[in-house]
């Protein structure tokens, strides 16, 4: 599992899009959430997560890099995602997470960035220049503001009577797709606690981007040439607050990881690509009963052949289930308890008729 950390100091619709689309899974997660703001409408979305999410003041990002530093060391980070930071990152946190901090920026790199260029003021000026396309980017944080080596872009048009507003959404919905992409290339170049060179981070970079949108489980399976079935797993309990910062600690909600909500890739309002495998992971369908156990118990109390065609179709619950099919889950599981419930009334009946046969002298 891979740690990262997102920062954020707004609205944090980017930060939760991170955190569906990561933390249902089982390679990536967000563990940390890290603000400037202490009442921007992040901390309490992310605090709705149960992701941990501490404020720093201006003054120790600015003067304190170090403890930032030790925060994110402490939670085993390895990757940082600025989503709407509005607040300096020091060159010390740069050079200590060289080619690991990402930002999304509401433009097509190198146009309308630099210092000045954020929210709506670039959408302005995008449509006061009339562009026929404005688009996001993800690049790597360098020293020079928005001009880090570029990770990937997604264009949107301009459309004829876009307001910034408009613009604004659009370009939104670019981010939503873009950004977990570019972190799964990018976590997936660099590796879990690879000490990460200048050449690495540029070899992720320089990487070609995925062809389709895909669920960030499905990259990593490819990668490592292995199937998707791992069901997700639970959200890990919150690390304690480290000195100088203000906690927003959270008990996990009930309902288990399934509060995450899990999204389908991608997200809502994105069309699927086109013959895309609907994964049990990107569904929100829980796994229909097994009923093994009992299949099991069936088999050796009751009768014994369909007490096996129960354990054959228990099987196959879980295996249809994590390959997608979950219509043939929920038929294999009807099918295990009906057979579970054929064995046990001919186990019945053959014991009924048994006994009295026996003490007949029959048998
Ligand atoms: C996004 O448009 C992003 O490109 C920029 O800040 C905005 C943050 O929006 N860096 P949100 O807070 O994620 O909704």
């Amino acid at each position: 599992m891979t740690n990262i950390a997102v920062f954020a100091s707004g609205t944090g619709s980017n930060a939760v899009n991170i955190v569906k689309s990561f933390n249902g899974g089982s390679r990536i997660r967000v563990a940390l959430c890290l603000t400037d703001k202490e009442d921007a409408p992040v901390v309490q979305k992310m605090k709705d997560m149960c992701i941990e999410t501490q404020y720093f003041p201006r003054s120790v990002w600015r003067e304190n890099p170090d403890v930032i530093l030790e925060t994110l060391r402490s939670h085993d980070i390895s990757l940082i995602a600025l989503a709407g930071f509005l607040c300096f990152v020091d060159d010390r946190i740069v050079t200590a997470y060289e080619g690991r901090i990402l930002n999304i920026h509401p433009s097509l790199l190198p146009a309308y960035g630099g210092k000045g260029m954020h929210g709506k003021k670039v959408h302005q000026a995008v449509i006061e220049a009339g562009e026929p396309k404005s688009g996001a980017t993800v690049h790597v944080v360098t020293d020079t503001i928005d001009m880090g080596p570029i990770v990937m872009q997604k264009e949107v048009p301009v459309l004829p009577g876009d307001t910034a507003e408009s613009l604004e959404a659009r370009v939104h919905e670019a981010e939503y797709e873009l950004y977990p992409n570019a972190i799964a290339k990018v976590v997936k170049s660099i590796g879990k606690n690879a000490e990460v060179s200048g050449e690495e981070a540029q070899d992720a970079v320089n990487a070609e981007p995925p062809a389709v949108p895909r669920s960030v489980d499905d990259a990593w399976a490819e990668a490592l040439g292995v199937s998707n079935n791992v069901p997700p797993v639970p959200q890990s309990a919150p690390q304690p607050a480290p000195q100088y910062s203000q906690q927003y600690s959270q008990q996990p909600q009930p309902g288990g990881y399934q509060q995450f909500g899990y999204q389908p890739w991608p997200p809502t309002g994105s069309p699927a690509p086109a013959g895309a495998r609907q994964s049990a992971l990107q569904t929100a369908e829980p796994m229909p009963p097994t009923w093994l156990v009992w299949s099991i118990v069936i088999t050796i109390l009751c009768c014994f052949i369909p007490g096996l065609v129960a354990i054959i179709y228990s099987s196959k619950v879980s295996s249809k289930y994590f390959a997608g099919d979950i219509e043939g889950a929920k038929r294999s599981s009807r099918n295990a308890e009906i057979w579970i419930i054929i064995s046990f009334v001919l186990g019945v009946v053959s014991n009924t008729l048994y006994i009295p046969l026996s003490i007949a002298g029959l048998f």
